[in-house]
């Protein structure tokens, strides 16, 4: 068996974040759903996509837009049907693509009949699902804050306790001490595992434990008036216990009594915590989500030194994932600039492990500014000032010129960039070096490419502006030079012999090209050589 047999797909493949209201919508009402997903399907494939994880569309409230569940094992009517999810798996698997599907297992909708029933009194028998507390000293039972602003403690007035909430009041967390709570999430997994589904991207994974005592959690002294209220304390007791990895554990035993699927955490921690949910033996998840590119500031040095530093920190056969963007987080073209997105795009595409793409990163989308009177989302609401909100990376996609750009026949849930009418996919697809293009050649490239898909990677060189490594499959081997900054350098390598021929540049009019001894590169420039066998 050759070396890229022995890979599965989530290893080798490409994951797509949906994110369902604003991707396609079928029905007029504003809000995309899944008919639209299935509409856009054949694009997903034209573009190389091997995987598509679709965000929340289950019964909700949508006090935090499906991430506050009513129902786990059902569709939101929004969406459509569990019919029309069936159609979707079975579409998704006809094109040689599979599905993932967001897990909310950290927190309920305060809707949810199992709150509605833990609320009911102290003596109900799913009281002790979710978190109750006495308060103390006339307040909460401890100082710890929400994610989204305010106190984390909720006070019942008909029960004469707290409950805690990570984010809003309307999603309590549940109790996953309790044996009942596990084996009623576990039940929701194998409900859609026996479906068909891929796999999972198991929301907030690190907050599902909390410190048993509660204690409370320490001022973080590196605050600054600026930051989220959140960020006044460091949540070591409300976040990321050791207990948490026998419960990811246990998620992992129950996914693999099923062919190749796959668990994808999310988790924001820095690498040496990260990597322990790897798990013992690696039996724990398969991509706990490396957010880095996210989180670290784009400086060559910086990157290139996490790039190593995650790199040498994987467990044995622990295998490495890139995220670019998600919808929690201002997009990469917002960040660091149109032509700046470009040069990341290739350095998420050429790197070892899982790419994730977030939609529209794809035709280079860029936040839309959001009128005070139009903000959608709750983070930061109760934050005047602060501008939290997740709304300008959420925006409908923009397939076309047409009116909403394709998007809906309706109001669009949330305003459109005005870029649309010139940013879009049908403008996109014709234009031979557009952003679009440019992602359709990498992930091509990649996917042909062994090298690139399953090889080793070995870092070159990086200074201020620039990062260099290797990439190797038998004797295949690709050098890619990527320029972080907008000023013109050199890249003069002393350990290898460059010599040979661009297939991928930043630059259109570059490929093909071939490259002899010192490479000079422009600003924003990135190339990928073929390097010729000496
Ligand atoms: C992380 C999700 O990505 C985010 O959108 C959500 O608000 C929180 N978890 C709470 O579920």
């Amino acid at each position: 068996m050759t070396k890229a047999a022995q890979h599965v797909w989530w290893q080798h493949g490409i994951i797509y974040q949906v994110y369902p209201r604003s991707f396609q919508d079928s029905n007029g009402d504003g809000v995309g759903d899944i008919k639209g997903i299935i509409q856009r399907l054949d694009y997903l494939q034209w573009l190389g996509i091997t995987a598509v994880w679709v965000s929340p569309v289950y019964p909700s409230p949508m006090a935090d837009f499906g991430y506050d569940i009513s129902d786990y094992t059902n569709i939101h009517p929004l969406f459509g049907s569990i019919a029309d999810f069936d159609e979707l798996l079975k579409e998704v698997h006809q094109r040689g693509m599979k599905l993932i599907l967001d897990l909310v297992p950290n927190h309920t909708s305060d809707e949810h009949p199992w709150f509605l029933e833990s609320r009911s009194s102290r003596t109900n028998p799913k009281r002790n699902w979710y978190i109750w507390e006495d308060g103390k000293n006339g307040g909460p039972p401890n100082n710890w804050l929400s994610v989204f602003g305010g106190p984390a403690w909720e006070w019942d007035e008909q029960t004469g306790q707290y409950y805690y909430h990570a984010f809003l009041k309307k999603q309590p967390d549940l109790n996953w001490r309790n044996p009942e709570v596990q084996k009623a999430m576990f039940d929701v997994m194998r409900f859609w595992l026996e479906k068909g589904v891929d796999g999972f991207r198991v929301d907030v994974m690190w907050h599902m434990i909390k410190d048993e005592q509660l204690r409370d959690n320490p001022p973080n002294p590196s605050y600054q008036e600026y930051m989220a209220e959140y960020e006044k304390l460091l949540p070591i007791f409300s976040t990321d216990q050791p207990e948490v990895h026998s419960i990811v554990h246990q998620m992992r035993a129950l996914t693999d009594a099923y062919d190749e699927r796959v668990i994808i955490g999310e988790i924001y921690l820095p690498i040496e915590k990260l990597i322990i949910y790897y798990g013992i033996d690696n039996k724990g998840a398969h991509l706990p989500f490396n957010f880095q590119l996210i989180t670290l500031p784009w400086h060559a040095q910086q990157i290139a030194a996490a790039i190593n530093a995650y790199e040498g920190a994987l467990p044995e056969n622990g295998w490495p994932n890139w995220v670019l963007g998600n919808h929690d987080q201002p997009r990469i073209a917002s960040r660091i600039g149109l032509y700046q997105a470009r040069v990341a795009a290739m350095l998420l595409l050429t790197l070892r492990g899982t790419p994730t793409l977030y939609y529209g990163d794809e035709i280079g989308m860029r936040d839309v500014s959001i009128p005070l009177n139009e903000v959608q989302d709750p983070q930061g609401l109760n934050m005047p000032g602060k501008h939290l909100s997740r709304d300008p990376e959420r925006t409908p996609m923009q397939w076309d010129s047409s009116q909403h750009a394709g998007f809906t026949t309706g109001k669009p849930w949330l305003r459109l960039s005005r870029d649309y009418p010139h940013r879009n996919v049908q403008k996109q697809i014709k234009q031979e070096d557009s952003m679009l293009n440019f992602y359709h050649r990498l992930i091509h490239f990649r996917q042909q490419e062994p090298a690139l898909m399953i090889g080793t990677y070995q870092p070159v060189y990086s200074d201020h502006k620039l990062i260099a490594y290797l990439r190797q499959y038998e004797d295949q081997r690709f050098l890619i030079v990527l320029n972080l900054s907008h000023g013109v350098c050199y890249f003069e390598p002393e350990q290898i012999a460059v010599n040979g021929r661009i297939e991928i540049s930043t630059h259109y009019d570059l490929e093909g090209t071939l490259v002899n001894g010192t490479i000079s590169l422009e600003g924003d420039e990135g190339i990928l050589v073929r390097l010729n066998n000496e």
